[in-house]
């Protein structure tokens, strides 16, 4: 199966290497001082007795046919299931239960976490669940992927480094707004909790309650980034990712894997590999792994980390080594193209240095903040499209079909991107 899906790689590569002439930079400029983040008063909790609050939901098997949702409840435990029912059956009505569980972070102490997994779902379904059953219950719903095969349309939003700014509120409900979104592939650098005092990790809070409008509905496929770190030694937090970790699952026991941090999911018609490469990796990790996202026909990896929009042609670095200071990429269509979508719009601000003149690998660059759609249509044919926040969520800012590399992996024309 997994050779007939659209494969894609979401990853934190850091790499900063100079290249030679290329394609397109827009000549848009846009505000560069920092963003500045929502007041905690405007990301409160919701009301009602120990209202359950910060609810997520991502894929919670290697197929789509589970669910893993999350959820705090502040003050008390209770109730530790969440009781779910497809949308027209509501005498059926079943329960996971939850493991929950606190942290503390510095002076921090976090509410009860919970994490409950719903097994064998239908296919293609609607369910509504709710959590909180003790006192406040809040009630949200969801919509099962289709069963994995090449020929299943499926869309993704994909969504960078979005910290809890005004400008990650802008991207947030763009998002939002688009009809055709069905699953976030979330590419690291979540709440930039990390920008405050001994990390304030009533960021962290504030951060899952501002990302529920959507995560709640839709399954957020998560990979860490280096914000998500939260190493402070000297105040002796010394586990790296201890909130990520505690608040955010994925599965991936059911891809075989050890770490959190790396694993693999089947949804829909894509193959989704996810790689945190910011702990111990980097340009050594590009290094290591571009031969075998070519041997394995990678279409497309998504990284994050640079506050900016870029995608490349299709390159492969293969030949280049640090130490023997080859670095000219070639075109070579057996291997994926790269987009740089770190652009959420976090407190940190833009990144306005593109290497100049644009190297003969990047096909289009914009420092503006925004989110992507990749709308698989069937075995052979995906439809990707990058969004800026300054236009409507129907402009397109930078747009490319992506032919598969396995079932056609002929050239597509690159350079469709628009300037604005
Ligand atoms: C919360 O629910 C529990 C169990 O139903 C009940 O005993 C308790 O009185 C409730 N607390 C409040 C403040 O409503
Ligand atoms: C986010 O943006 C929406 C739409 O513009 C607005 O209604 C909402 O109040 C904003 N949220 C915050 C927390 O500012
Ligand atoms: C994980 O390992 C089990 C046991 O070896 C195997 O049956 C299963 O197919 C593996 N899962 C994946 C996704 O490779
Ligand atoms: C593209 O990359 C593959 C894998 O490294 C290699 O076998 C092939 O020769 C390359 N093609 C070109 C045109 O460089
Ligand atoms: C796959 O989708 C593309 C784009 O929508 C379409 O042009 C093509 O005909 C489709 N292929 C098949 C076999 O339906």
């Amino acid at each position: 199966m997994g050779m007939m899906s659209f494969k894609l790689a979401l990853v934190l590569i850091i790499s900063g290497v100079a290249y030679c002439n290329g394609g397109t930079s827009s000549s848009y400029v846009r505000k560069t001082q920092a963003s500045t983040d929502l007041p905690l008063s405007v990301l409160s909790s919701p009301p009602g007795y120990n209202a359950p609050e910060q609810v997520h939901i991502t894929q919670g098997d290697h197929n789509g046919r589970g669910m893993i949702v999350s959820w705090v409840t502040p003050l008390e435990k209770s109730s530790n299931f969440v009781e779910y029912w497809k949308v027209d059956d509501d005498k059926n009505k079943q329960r996971a239960y939850s493991d929950s569980k606190e942290y503390s972070f510095c002076n921090y102490k976090s509410g009860h976490i919970h994490h409950a997994t719903i097994k064998n779902l239908e296919y293609n379904t609607k369910y509504v669940y709710e959590v909180g059953n003790a006192n406040t219950t809040r009630r949200f719903s969801f919509t099962t992927p289709p069963e994995v095969g090449p020929d299943v349309p499926y869309t993704f939003g994909i969504i960078g480094d979005l910290g809890q700014t005004y400008d990650s509120n802008q991207t947030l409900e763009h998002y939002n707004s688009n009809p055709k979104g069905q699953t976030v592939l979330y590419v690291g650098d979540l709440s930039y909790a990390d920008n405050y005092p001994l990390h304030d990790n009533r960021r962290w809070d504030s951060w899952g309650r501002f990302v529920e409008k959507n995560a709640a509905y839709q399954p957020w496929i998560w990979t860490a980034g280096n914000h998500e770190l939260d190493y402070l030694p000297d105040y002796g937090e010394t586990v790296p990712f201890k909130p990520f970790t505690h608040r955010y699952h994925v599965p991936y026991k059911a891809s075989n894997s050890t770490s959190p941090l790396w694993y693999s999911i089947k949804r829909a018609s894509a193959y989704i590999i996810v790689l945190s490469s910011y702990s111990a990796y980097g340009e050594s990790m590009r290094v290591m792994f571009e031969p075998w996202f070519v041997e394995n026909k990678v279409d497309i990896v998504f990284s994050g980390h640079v506050h900016a929009y870029e995608r490349s042609e299709r390159i492969s670095n293969i030949a280049y080594k640090v130490s023997n200071g080859n670095c000219t990429p070639v075109l070579n269509s057996s291997a994926p193209v790269y987009i740089t979508i770190g652009d959420g719009g976090n407190i940190e601000g833009l990144a306005n240095k593109f290497t100049e003149p644009q190297p003969s690998y990047s096909a289009y660059r914009e420092a503006s903040f925004g989110h992507a759609m990749l709308e698989i249509k069937n075995r052979t044919h995906a439809f990707y499209s990058w969004h800026r926040n300054q236009d409507s969520e129907a402009v397109l800012g930078d747009s490319q079909w992506f032919y598969n590399r396995q079932w056609y992996p002929h050239e597509e024309s690159s350079t469709a991107g628009t300037v604005a």
